[in-house]
C-alpha cells in the first residue's frame, strides 16, 4: 500500500521577529504537523526556544506539533510539552537511559512517543522497542543547527528500519530530519519515510506554500 506522504516544517528556520505571520502560511498549507525542535545547550550545542514561547506558537498553530526534544532528561518535561496540546513528544535515543519508562510516561499523558536517532545511532537498536514507537525520527544531520547539508547514509537507515517496522508489524511512522530539500524527498519517501521534517527548505524560500508542495509532490 502507498503510504500517504507528511510533512512537518521546521519552525527553528522562521522569521523570529514575525512568528506570527509564519505559523499563519503553515495554517493554510497543506503541511500535516508543525515541528517544534527545543535544544538546551548541553545534549546539542546551541539553544532554541522555552516553553514561554511555544505556549504562544501553540496558540497560534492549527496544525498538531511535533515536537523533538533534543535537552538531556526529557522526561522531566513530559508534562510541558503535553500543556502544549502536542500530539508527538520526540526524544533523543541518546539522551534516554530508560527508554521504555520514558515512552510509558508519554503514553500516559495521552502524547504520541517518538524516538529520535542521532546519524551515527544504528536503527537496529530499536529491535526492542519500535513496536513501542509510534514514531521513529532519524536524524540526517547533526542535531542543533538548520541548513545543514544532508547525510547520504540516511536512505540505508530509512530502508533497513522501514524493514523492520514492517517485518514486527509495527505501527512507528518514519520521520527524517535534516538537509531535506525537494531533491532528496522523493528518493526518502520511496525509501520508506512517512514524514519529512524541512525547515530551511521552507522557511528560507519566498514562497512557503510553493516549497511545501514541492517536497510532498516531488517526483
Ligand atoms: C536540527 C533540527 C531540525 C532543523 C532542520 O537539529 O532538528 O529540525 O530545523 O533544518 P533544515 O531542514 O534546514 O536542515
Ligand atoms: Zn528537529
Amino acid at each position: 500500500m502507498k503510504q500517504e506522504r507528511l510533512i512537518s516544517p521546521s519552525l527553528l528556520s522562521a522569521d523570529f521577529g514575525h512568528l506570527a505571520d509564519d505559523i499563519a502560511e503553515i495554517n493554510n498549507s497543506r503541511a500535516q504537523y508543525l515541528h517544534i525542535d527545543i535544544m538546551d545547550g548541553v545534549f546539542v550545542p546551541n539553544i532554541s526556544f522555552g516553553f514561554p514561547v511555544l505556549k504562544y506558537v501553540a496558540q497560534l498553530s492549527t496544525k498538531p506539533l511535533d515536537v523533538h526534544l533534543m535537552i538531556v532528561e526529557p522526561d522531566k518535561f513530559v508534562n510541558e510539552v503535553k500543556a502544549l496540546g502536542s500530539e508527538i513528544m520526540n526524544v533523543h535515543y541518546e539522551a534516554c537511559t530508560h527508554l521504555h519508562r520514558s515512552f510509558q510516561r508519554i503514553h500516559d499523558a495521552g502524547m504520541k512517543a517518538g524516538v529520535t536517532l542521532n546519524p551515527h545511532t544504528p536503527v537496529e537498536l530499536l529491535e526492542d522497542i519500535v513496536s513501542e514507537a509510534d514514531l521513529v525520527l532519524l536524524m540526517s544531520v547533526n542535531p542543533g543547527f538548520g541548513g545543514q547539508k544532508f547525510i547520504e547514509n540516511t536512505y540505508r537507515k530509512v530502508e533497513r528500519l522501514r524493514n523492520m517496522i514492517d517485518r514486527q508489524n509495527a505501527h512507528a511512522l518514519i520521520e527524517v530530519d535534516g538537509g531535506v530539500t525537494a531533491a532528496n524527498a522523493a528518493k526518502l519517501y520511496d525509501c520508506g519515510a512517512d514524514m519529512l521534517v524541512a525547515g530551511s527548505s521552507v522557511f528560507n524560500q519566498p514562497d512557503r506554500h510553493a516549497a511545501i508542495n514541492a517536497i510532498l509532490d516531488a517526483k
